[in-house]
């Protein structure tokens, strides 16, 4: 599994057989700017999700339901799980949440929508969290981890993300579980992965913070920034446009243009 937030990034995820698309409201941050992912809202996510499901053809696409869509009740996730599936064209939706978000997922998998849950570390609860932490790092932790997860595949979710929890946990919460589970900074014994495609593709600017889970894949904002760089020094150079890049013209039209 592999985020997408727009066409091209879909396209990209999609014709490299990735299996499934998450539109995660992680695109507040590494596409819109955004501190944190507390600040987009259901009408901004939809957007991105229907932009997404035009650049993919194979692959399963799963909507982030972001903070302030779901939690208030099971009636509200499922209005919004149905606008994202109705508006933003995708085939399920992901909310954060263990133990306390099953009257919710019930709710909406019920409905006939699929939900992928998210456990461990929630990035939109990350103020109650005391920050980006591990989750699950001491035997009460790990115990929450493991019930979390068995309560939302009693729930209904086809699956699980577990977020920031040691591989150890991961792999023996994936071994008690029937349903798959997708790790992000869970290890290697996880079901399925799950990254930031600006993350592993190395679409951000030098210097940003990345948590530790991340390996940079690719090179792409270098290569977009050599890229801006060399058509600024060639306009300015006036190497570029050359002749192979303008309109030609008959010679006869234009002597009698310039008479
Ligand atoms: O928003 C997101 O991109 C996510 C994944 C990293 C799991 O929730
Ligand atoms: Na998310």
């Amino acid at each position: 599994m592999l985020t997408a937030h727009d066409f091209p990034s879909a396209h990209v995820a999609d014709t490299s057989g990735i299996d499934m698309i998450l539109v995660g409201d992680s695109l507040a941050m590494v596409a819109l700017g955004m501190d944190d992912t507390s600040e987009i809202r259901l009408e901004e996510m939809i957007l991105h999700c229907r932009s997404v499901a035009r650049g993919a053809k194979a692959s399963f696409l799963v909507g982030d339901l972001p903070m302030g869509s779901y939690e208030v009740s099971p009636e509200q996730a499922l209005e919004s799980a149905i606008k994202v599936v109705k508006e933003g064209r995708m085939q399920a939706v992901k909310l954060e949440g263990g133990a306390e978000m099953a009257p919710a997922i019930r709710k909406i998998t019920t409905a006939g929508i699929s939900v992928l849950a998210h456990i461990g570390l929630t990035p939109q609860r990350q103020n109650a969290l005391g920050g980006f932490r591990v989750q699950g790092k001491n035997t009460t932790g790990a115990l929450k981890v493991l019930r979390d997860a068995v309560a939302v595949q009693d729930a209904g979710a086809f699956g699980v993300v577990l977020e920031a929890v040691p591989a150890e946990v991961a792999a023996l919460v994936t071994r008690k579980l029937r349903i798959p589970t997708i790790g992000i900074g869970a290890g290697s014994g996880c079901s399925g992965q799950v990254l930031v495609q600006m993350d592993m593709s190395g679409n951000f600017p030098p210097g940003r913070f990345l948590p530790k889970f991340v390996k940079k894949f690719g090179d792409v904002w270098g290569e977009a920034q050599r890229a801006a760089e060399a058509y600024r020094d060639e306009v300015k150079a006036g190497t570029y446009p050359a002749v192979e890049h303008t309109y030609p013209m008959p010679k006869e039209e234009y002597e009698e243009f310039e008479r």
